[in-house]
C-alpha cells in the first residue's frame, strides 16, 4: 500500500489593519500590520514521487494559471537547490481561497509546501533557511510560515509574535472580483502613515478592538479603484448585527468582519450567503 500522503494546511491571512509607512528603492513599500491566520485556508497532501508533480483541485483551483507557474512549485525548486537535492514529490493543492484575493493565498501555499517538503525529503528542522527562501517567494511567505498572530514591519519579513490577541471571530467576504496586489499599490496615492507602537500590553478584546479601530488598512481607496464591487462588501459586513469591526485585508478584495462570537459570526456569514449568491462569504475563527 503506498504510504498515507502528508496533509498541510495553508490558512488565510487577514490584516487587521495596515499600514503603508514608506517606499523602498527597490519599489516594495514598507508597512506596519497586524496579521491573524483563520482555520478557513487551502489545504496541500504531499507524497513521495520519481518527480514534482502538482496537481489541483477544489472550488478555485480553476482560477490558477500553469500549475508549473505556482508559487508552491517555486517553493519546491528553491529548498531543492537549497539543500543541493533534486525535487521530488506529488503536491495536491486543494485550493479553498479565491485567488489574488488579499488573504495570502498563494504566499500561504507557498510556506505550507516549505513546512511539507521539509517532512517529505526528510530535511533538518532549521528556521533559517526556510525565513531565507520565503523572503525570495514574496512579501507575505514568511508570515505565512508563522500562522499564529503577528505584528508584522519591514516589508512584512520583520515578525513579532503577539500571543496575548484574544480569540476573534471572523466572516470573509470577497466578491470574486480578482484584485492583483500590483495593480492596487500602482493606485496608492494615500500619504505615508507615520509609525506606530506596537499594541500591547495585555488588553480586553474591547480594548484591541479600539486600537484597531484607530488604525487602517491604507490600500483600501486603491483597492476600490482597481475593484470597485469592495465598497459595498464592506457596507454589508458594517450592517451585520454585532460587528465590531470591518475592514479590507492586504490589497483585497476580501473583507472582514470581526465578532464576539463564533454564532454572531456564523448569522452574519448566513446573512452576507443568503443576500450576496454571487459572493465567497465564510465564517472562520483564529489560530493561535
Ligand atoms: O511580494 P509579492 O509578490 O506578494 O508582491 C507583489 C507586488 O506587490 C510587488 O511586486 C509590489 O509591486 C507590491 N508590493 C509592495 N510592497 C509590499 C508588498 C508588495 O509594493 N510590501
Amino acid at each position: 500500500m503506498p504510504p498515507s500522503p502528508l496533509h498541510i494546511f495553508a490558512p488565510a491571512k487577514l490584516n487587521l489593519f495596515l499600514h503603508v509607512t514608506g517606499k523602498r528603492t527597490d519599489g516594495y513599500h514598507t508597512l506596519q500590520s497586524l496579521m491573524v491566520f483563520t482555520d478557513a485556508g487551502d489545504e496541500l497532501a504531499l507524497s513521495p514521487h520519481d518527480r514534482l508533480q502538482i496537481e489541483t483541485e477544489g472550488p478555485f483551483a480553476a482560477q490558477l494559471g500553469n500549475p508549473e507557474d505556482n508559487l508552491v512549485c517555486k517553493a519546491a525548486a528553491l529548498l531543492a537547490a537549497h539543500y543541493k537535492i533534486s525535487p521530488r514529490g506529488k503536491i495536491r493543492l486543494t485550493k479553498n481561497l479565491p485567488v489574488a484575493s488579499g488573504i495570502g493565498g498563494g504566499s500561504a501555499d507557498a510556506a505550507a509546501a516549505l513546512k511539507g517538503l521539509v517532512k517529505l525529503w526528510n530535511l533538518p528542522e532549521e528556521p533559517a533557511p526556510l525565513l531565507q527562501i520565503a523572503q525570495k517567494l514574496g512579501a507575505d511567505v514568511p508570515a505565512c510560515l508563522h500562522q499564529k498572530p503577528l505584528w508584522a514591519e519591514g516589508i512584512g519579513e520583520k515578525i513579532t509574535p503577539l500571543p496575548e490577541l484574544p480569540d476573534l471571530h471572523f466572516v470573509l467576504a470577497n466578491p470574486l472580483v480578482p484584485t492583483p496586489t500590483p495593480q492596487v499599490f500602482g493606485n496608492f496615492q494615500h500619504g505615508f502613515s507615520a509609525p506606530i507602537r506596537i499594541f500591547g500590553p495585555q488588553k480586553s478584546t474591547g480594548e484591541w478592538i479600539a486600537s484597531l479601530k484607530a488604525c487602517r488598512n491604507d490600500l483600501t481607496d486603491a483597492a476600490i479603484t482597481v475593484t470597485p464591487a469592495i465598497r459595498g462588501v464592506l457596507a454589508a459586513l458594517a450592517a451585520t448585527p454585532g460587528c465590531l469591526l470591518h475592514r479590507l485585508s492586504g490589497s483585497g478584495a476580501t473583507c472582514f468582519g470581526i465578532y464576539d462570537s463564533a454564532e454572531l459570526a456564523q448569522a452574519a456569514a448566513s446573512m452576507l450567503k443568503r443576500n450576496h449568491k454571487d459572493w465567497w462569504v465564510t465564517q472562520a475563527g483564529m489560530l493561535r
